[in-house]
């Protein structure tokens, strides 16, 4: 069977998009290791279709041979969500080659892309037509809008903006079937039936195919400006995200927030970054302001924050950019805290969600349990506070090697956080989804009646269980 099988891929996709671990010197790892290393896995084959209609004919081949599929996009994804499993029988769809911007819509004020087109060409592309497309995050330069729709994807605009699921007005999908779901549509508004669209984003994979989307474009500001604030404690950080709601209203774009720890690994892995003010704080904000009128307003409204915030004691310093290229710098040494962590060691990485209200005392209460359970422990904290998203990372005491750390520690600190982030009314994943990461812990956290709804939405689209499975759903 999987000789036929692969006959009909390289049938449908030509034989250059079927990639086999029996070829000579074909590397895989690519798409079979994921981004953060935690896993590599064996695929039957890397298949990379060029169109819509050939991933509906790799679908229908695959089901009808009962073999799983991984989509993948950029695979920058940090939950092991889009690498093929290590039993070398299912075949990993990549998307990439799949990444036309097909149509600019100025008077919609929206763009359609298929999905594998790279975040940050999506974003140039709408800047070419005049207009600014938001998503924003650190993996931009390869992640791609089917990815960023599979997962919901965040990143740093949020909280103006809203998450991937607010920018998407439209999807193309192949179901497991292999049936092509014509659903572009670009309205703003259609109460014909259940929500297709946000049942497919966020799903991971798991319930469709997305080859495309039809996606929102906004203005471009007038002005942009970033600040660099140092504050005093977690509750000052949360004062300060207060009072910028309330001084700039809808031009707060940005709202970050970064541990003494976490600025400390930028300054020793990427010391040529030079960050600003981490040194005699716990804690730093990156805010920015993007205004419609123009450079000067936004300037004296970001002053007037400051000077209130310093008044108030919420601010103890403060730089705010002088120009594009000195703002660019700061965002990239916030972006940069992932690479540095990452250079520092293993680490447990969380990506949880509290009211923001309630994320001083989560804090102060998780890191005093961590401090008594796993002594020495690194944190390894920031996020987008903005959306009451902290990165609430554990890196293994000093001199302590990552991969004993996690080997020794992982289940123990996960389940302490996990029972934190539920006891304070949290969710623990935010942006990154579940992938095969969290899947074994979602039972224990998400209310029983939410997954039995998931699992009959599931068994409903996918009776096979074809689409990635043991993702987001753990396998039976
Ligand atoms: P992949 O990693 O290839 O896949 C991710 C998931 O989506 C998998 O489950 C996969 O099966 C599924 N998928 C991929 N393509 C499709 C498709 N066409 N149809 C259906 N399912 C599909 N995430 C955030 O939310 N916010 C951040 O700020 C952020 N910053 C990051 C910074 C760095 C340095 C890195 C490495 C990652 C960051 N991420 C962030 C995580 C990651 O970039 C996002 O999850 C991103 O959306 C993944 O896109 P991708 O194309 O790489 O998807
Ligand atoms: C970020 O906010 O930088 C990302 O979500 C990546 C990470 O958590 O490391
Ligand atoms: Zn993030």
């Amino acid at each position: 069977m999987t000789p036929l099988l692969l006959d009909q891929l390289r049938h449908i996709c030509g034989p250059a998009n079927v990639l086999t671990h029996d070829a000579p010197a074909t590397d895989l790892s690519p798409w079979e290791q994921d981004w953060r290393k935690r896993v590599t896995g064996r695929a039957l084959a890397v298949v990379r279709p060029g169109n819509t209609a050939e991933v509906a004919a790799v679908v229908k081949a695959c089901a009808a041979t009962g073999t799983a599929i991984v989509p993948q996009g950029g695979n920058t994804g940090l939950v092991v969500g889009g690498v093929p499993d290590n039993s070398g029988t299912q075949i990993l769809l990549s998307l990439t080659r799949m990444n036309a911007v097909r149509a600019v819509d100025p008077a919609n004020l929206t763009i359609t892309v298929e999905a594998g087109c790279v975040l940050q060409n999506l974003q140039a592309a709408a800047e070419n037509a005049g207009f600014l497309f938001p998503l924003s995050l650190g993996a931009e330069g390869s992640c791609t809008i089917g990815g960023n729709l599979g997962t919901n994807a965040g990143g740093t605009q949020v909280v103006r903006y809203g998450n991937t699921r607010e920018l998407c007005l439209g999807l193309e999908v192949v179901t497991a079937q292999g049936d092509i779901w014509h659903g572009l549509s670009g309205l703003r508004k259609d109460n014909t039936g259940y929500d297709l669209r946000n049942l497919m984003i966020g799903s991971e994979g798991t319930l469709g195919i997305i080859t495309a989307a039809t996606m929102k474009l906004y203005p471009q500001p007038a002005a942009q400006l970033t600040a660099w604030a140092a504050v005093p404690s977690m509750e000052a950080a949360v004062q300060l995200l207060g009072l910028a709601h309330q001084r700039l209203g809808p031009g707060l774009t940005g709202f970050e927030v970064m541990g003494q720890f976490a600025l400390s690994l930028v300054d020793k892995h990427y010391p040529q970054l030079r960050v600003p003010l981490w040194q005699d704080t716990p804690w730093c904000v990156l805010l920015e302001n993007s205004d419609s009128e123009n450079e000067q307003h936004a300037r004296s409204q970001f002053e007037g924050l400051l000077e209130a915030a310093m008044d108030s004691g919420c601010v103890s310093d403060a730089v705010v950019a002088e120009n594009l290229s000195q703002a660019k710098g700061l965002w990239h040494i916030r972006e940069t805290i992932t690479l540095a962590q990452a250079q520092e060691g293993l680490n447990i990485k969380h990506d949880i969600s509290i009211p923001v209200s309630r994320i001083p005392d989560f804090v102060a209460e998780t890191d005093a349990l961590l401090a008594r359970e796993v002594p020495g422990v690194r944190m390894v904290d920031f996020g987008h506070l903005g959306d009451g998203n902290l990165h609430y990372n554990v890196q293994a005491p000093e001199g302590v090697d990552g991969k004993a750390f996690l080997r020794e520690n992982e289940d123990k600190v996960n389940t302490l956080v996990f029972d934190q982030v539920k006891r304070f009314d949290g969710s623990i994943s935010a942006e990154h989804g579940v992938g095969e990461l969290k899947a074994g812990k979602l039972p224990l956290y998400k209310d029983p009646t939410a997954l039995a709804m998931m699992r009959a939405v599931k068994q409903a689209l996918d009776p096979q269980n074809l689409l990635n499975p043991g993702r987001v759903l753990p396998l039976p």
